[in-house]
């Protein structure tokens, strides 16, 4: 049995606690697929795992990586519909940031001919986050005018898309011109810095507010994010790339127009098999259909880890970045 190159944290902390190592190569067990990865996704979720975050707390030594494409080299006993040479993607899979990863069936999905295993991985864990966000906690309306923070990141963007294919007005949060002109193309309809949303918002909305916020900023928004709701609107609060929200006083809700408030999370919406391939289905055919376009804004070599780190969480980055082990 070989050895691979896996990233490997001892403890958890800075981007330096990312180090690569070098570890037996990984056999599958029954119901797993091996998979030599081609691409593997960095996300926000890898950063608080990593710093240890609350309630994000690995135990170590451990893997990052929640996110990734690749091809099948090997399965397990007992697995059926997937065999070597399929080319698959995964959310919800621990240890990605590697060259090859242990992945159960459950979480392995066929990517279809004609999409390539870099652009799977690049948009299954932010847009099935953006889907079911659009779709299912808040279902945009046409007519809705939604507030969308973060809109040129990696779900900013696509989410984005999404409520506009849905007839949704998108007020859009971003923090550079540049930033502004991806979350333009990607069609939202006004485009404002951090200071100025709630105004924009009463502004396009005749006073009236938003129907909804979709908010990932979390403790450095929040507060406005909630007051530029309508009566009856809903506060989502999905994640705090800039910190976590306080404990919150209920009666807040009331003042504020009997107001709607929910923190949903990925794993919940695709828990059930059939939910996942409807909804990687729906991502799968915008993608081919031309209606989604997927931004690949930075690819890093596995050593690139830390680097990868620490431009999205110093604001450096648009769309979807990358590890290529
Ligand atoms: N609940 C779920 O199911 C779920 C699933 C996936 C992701 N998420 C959450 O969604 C958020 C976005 O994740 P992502 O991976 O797509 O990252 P991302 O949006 O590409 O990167 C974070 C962006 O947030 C903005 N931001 C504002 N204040 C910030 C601050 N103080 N520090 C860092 N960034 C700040 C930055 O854009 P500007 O420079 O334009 O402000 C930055 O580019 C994260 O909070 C993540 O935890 C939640």
């Amino acid at each position: 049995m070989g050895v691979m190159r896996a990233i490997s944290v001892s403890q958890t902390g800075g981007p330096d606690v990312l180090q690569i190592a070098e570890v037996p190569d990984p056999a599958p067990g029954p119901g797993q697929l091996l998979v030599a990865v081609a691409a593997a996704g960095v996300n926000f979720i890898d950063i608080y795992q990593r710093e240890g975050r609350p309630p994000y707390q690995p135990q170590v030594p451990y893997t990052p990586g929640a996110e990734g494409a690749g091809t099948v080299t090997a399965v397990g006993p007992g697995v059926t519909g997937f065999a070597a040479g399929d080319t698959v993607v995964w959310t919800g899979v621990p240890g990605g940031y590697a060259e090859q990863v242990l992945v159960p069936v459950q979480a392995a999905v066929q990517v279809p001919d004609g999409i390539s295993a870099e652009t799977a991985a690049a948009v299954f864990l932010q847009g099935l986050t953006a889907h079911y966000l659009c779709t299912d906690t808040f279902p945009v309306r046409a007519g809705d005018t939604l507030v969308v923070h973060a809109a040129a990141g990696g779900v900013g963007l696509l989410l984005t898309q999404m409520v506009r294919m849905r007839g949704g007005t998108i007020v859009a949060t971003t923090s550079t011109a540049a930033k502004a002109d991806l979350a333009r193309q990607a069609g939202a309809d006004h485009v404002t810095g951090y200071g100025e949303f709630t105004a924009v918002t009463r502004e396009v909305t005749g006073g009236a507010g938003a129907a909804a916020v979709y908010d990932s900023v979390g403790q450095a928004t929040f507060d406005e994010s909630l007051s530029v709701l309508r009566p009856r609107g809903t506060m989502v609060l999905y994640g705090g790339s800039s910190g976590p929200v306080p404990p919150f006083e209920l009666q807040r809700l009331a003042a504020g127009g009997s107001l709607f408030i929910t923190r949903p999370t990925l794993v919940h919406f695709i828990a059930a098999r059939d939910e996942l391939l409807a909804r990687a289905a729906d991502l799968f055919g915008w993608i081919a259909g031309g209606q989604l376009d997927v931004r690949i804004g930075g690819r890093y070599p596995l050593a690139g880890a830390a680097q990868a780190h620490q431009d999205l969480a110093g604001r450096r980055t648009t769309g979807k970045l990358l590890l290529i082990p």
